[in-house]
């Protein structure tokens, strides 16, 4: 898939808590299509801030049967793209926004019956909101547990609609909060999600961990090793774990050496790459396919160029590439050939690529 960017009017910025706003897009009828998204996924927003493109991807925190275009941007500190929305975004603004994409996700299905559960950290319950809310509308008979850790009780976004859908759900909802820096009754819940507490959460309070169809993991980094580490040695099986990551850690000094190495072996080298149903040959002159498609004229999609988001996914379709970080694949993905092309560096003559696949 080629860049899709679209510009969209902003209707409105929601604020959900002091560093957390929620920005709800207006789609002309001519784009409904097009912005049509699967519950969990995202959208890439670009804007220009003080001179430079600057892109980040968000979760949409609503379900698509509500046709209500919305992520949620938390504040992080000297988070350029997140600081510009809580500070200048207003509605009536223009923003660019690329077409929905992202796997942490599954088919729902009315027949079905089902228990799925959701390990989330601050702002990682956006797309754990949009699942919930798809889940537990479309399916009349699954349920859905939320496990979810915050600082405080006033730093917890979506407080009031999560209470709302328990209200609503009462008898297919349940909700446990786990606070770091405040102190309830029970103990279980008085700290951040780690791997101590994700045992005991999935030990006392899911009855049949193994009954779980899908379980939806997304916060900071530690707290989804833990959940998917205690998860794993529960001998879940991993294909029923979804994992969402925002961030990637730092590559080991052994790995950025290794990908500099391909990187030399591969100057010169051609890559066959085709988007939007055309295939050229480009020159391999930058660090990674991705920047070579685009140094070559190709609007070949990305957002995190982190080896996160997966926006720049393509299949291989001849030869071989060496990949650095693979955080946003999941493994069948990974089998069926798919890369991340801004971690991929062709290992050989021949290699071709495809972004439509
Ligand atoms: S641009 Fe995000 S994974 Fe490549």
């Amino acid at each position: 898939m080629a860049e899709h960017f679209h510009r969209l009017r902003v209707a409105e910025v929601v604020p959900e808590t002091e560093e957390a706003n929620s920005i709800r897009f207006e789609v002309p009828e001519d784009l409904e299509e097009a912005f049509r998204f699967k519950a969990g996924q995202h959208l890439t927003l670009r804007t220009e801030i003080g001179g430079e493109e600057v892109r980040r991807n968000y979760s949409l925190c609503t379900a698509p049967h509500e046709n209500d275009l919305m992520v949620t941007v938390k504040r992080i500190a000297g988070g350029v793209f997140s600081n510009w929305v809580g500070e200048n975004l207003k509605s009536g603004d223009m923003v660019d926004v690329m077409t929905p994409h992202g796997s942490f996700t599954r088919p729902f299905d009315p027949g079905s019956k089902r228990h799925y559960v959701a390990f989330a950290g601050g702002s990682g319950i956006t797309p754990v909101m949009s699942l919930i809310r798809t889940a537990l509308s479309e399916e009349p008979r699954s349920r859905f547990t939320l496990f979810y850790g915050n600082r405080d009780s006033t730093s917890i976004i979506f407080l009031e609609a999560l209470a709302g859908l328990k209200d609503r759900y009462i008898e297919r909802l349940e909700i446990f909060h786990f606070l770091d820096a405040e102190e309830g009754d029970v103990d279980l819940f008085n700290g951040m999600l780690t791997r101590e507490r994700c045992d005991e959460a999935i030990e006392h309070l899911i009855d049949e961990p193994q009954a779980i169809s899908d379980w939806f993991i997304c916060g900071p980094g530690p707290m989804m090793d833990a959940a998917e580490a205690a998860l794993l040695d529960k001998g879940i099986d991993k294909e029923r774990v979804h994992i969402e990551r925002f961030t990637a850690g730092r590559p080991s000094a052994a790995l950025a050496a290794q990908m500099q190495a391909l990187q030399e072996q591969a100057a010169g080298l051609t890559v066959s790459v085709t988007l939007d149903g055309r295939t050229r040959k480009v020159d391999f002159t930058e660090a990674n396919i991705l920047d070579s498609a685009r140094a070559a004229g190709l609007p070949a999609p990305f957002a995190c160029k982190a080896g996160v988001c997966a926006t720049c996914r393509a299949k291989v379709t001849k030869g071989k590439v060496e990949m650095a970080a693979r955080y946003g694949l999941t493994d069948e993905e990974i089998a069926a050939g798919y890369v991340l092309t801004c971690q991929s560096v062709p290992a050989g003559e021949g290699v071709a690529v495809d972004y439509d696949a």
